[in-house]
């Protein structure tokens, strides 16, 4: 890889790099860029979240741009590597805050306190059509299995893209271009999957206490201009479940063909990559992280079911 400047984007210290055009490894893009992003340092193993987010996301079948496990040998500096997920020049990507900025006046930008579901549904119908319910709900779905806590209006957003139009459309439509918008990839998954969980407490936890912390979850989004209480992990469930029985049986299929083994076997090869010794993915916690997640899917299952 190489490394170029620091983004001022976002919470942690990342930067831009760009693989080789002849990268070693087979997933590595050749000659694209990467976003290389380091963890909090009070939680060194943070970026695990990261990368096994990403295959939960291919377990279910839900967009989210590759991530990798990277390691700077120039600085010692462990990370997560994210493919960028758009072509520079093809494709603009906006995040949802500039539109909910835009909408709601005096949007606390900071805390993102009226980032809400009611709103976001209003820009995506407008942007996307009715039919991205079923993809906005999928995320929905991906954040409360992974139990993502940070999915605020900047870590999502859309993809617009210009393509000019042939000169017959042009004349008819009066417009050069055409503009087509859809989500982005779900970035930034790393706020998840117990990260804030220190290391030599995971025998502590019996299935009460695991129990009780998915319950607490909550997304960030809040539920509507009304009611900005955030939703839970669950309640987002059993709210969708009770208001729309489509994305109920899409969200219970993409659960049912979620491959349970396929998944333990991929975190746990995780477990012997090289790192340096204060950033390995250690067997407890990949342990930890493999038990939580079952058991979020079945509660999330529970939770589906019960509205029928
Ligand atoms: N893979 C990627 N492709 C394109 N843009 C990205 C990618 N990863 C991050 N970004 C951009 O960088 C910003 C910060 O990255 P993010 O993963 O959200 O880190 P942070 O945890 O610091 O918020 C994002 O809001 C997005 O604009
Ligand atoms: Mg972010």
């Amino acid at each position: 890889m190489e490394f170029s400047e620091a983004y001022p984007e976002g919470a942690r210290p990342k930067r831009i790099v760009i693989s080789p055009a002849e990268p070693v490894q087979s997933v590595i893009k050749p000659s694209w860029q990467y976003m290389f992003k380091l963890s909090d340092p009070k939680y060194p193993e943070q970026f695990w979240a990261e990368l096994i987010a990403y295959q939960i996301g291919l377990l279910l079948n839900i967009p989210v741009p590759p991530s990798h496990a990277a390691f700077d040998s120039m600085t010692g500096e462990c990370g997560s590597l994210s493919e960028w997920f758009y072509e520079e020049g093809e494709d603009v990507f906006y995040a949802a805050g500039y539109f909910f900025y835009r909408e709601i006046r005096g949007f606390d930008k900071e805390k993102g306190s009226q980032h809400n579901l009611l709103t976001a549904q209003q820009l995506n119908v407008d942007f996307i059509g009715s039919d991205q319910i079923y993809e906005f709900w999928s995320m929905m779905l991906f954040d409360s299995i992974i139990g993502n806590t940070d999915r605020h209006q900047e870590n999502w957003g859309y993809l617009l893209n210009l393509s000019p139009n042939s000169k017959s459309v042009a004349r008819r439509k009066r417009e050069n271009y055409s503009v087509r918008l859809r989500f982005a990839p779900w970035f930034d998954n790393g706020t998840s999957l117990g990260y804030q969980i220190i290391p030599r407490k995971f025998e502590q936890w019996d299935d009460t206490r695991l129990d009780n912390f998915i319950k607490k979850g909550c997304h960030h989004i809040r539920f509507s201009m009304d009611n900005l209480t955030q939703i839970g992990h669950l309640e987002s469930m059993e709210f969708i479940a009770k208001h729309n029985t489509a994305v109920r049986s899409l969200l219970l299929r993409k659960l049912k063909a979620f491959d349970m083994d396929k998944f333990r076997q991929t975190v746990l090869q995780l477990v012997g990559l090289p790192m340096p010794a204060h950033a390995r993915l250690t067997q407890s916690r990949a342990e930890f992280i493999i038990r939580l997640t079952l058991r979020r899917i079945e509660m999330i299952t529970d939770k589906l079911h019960e509205h029928n």
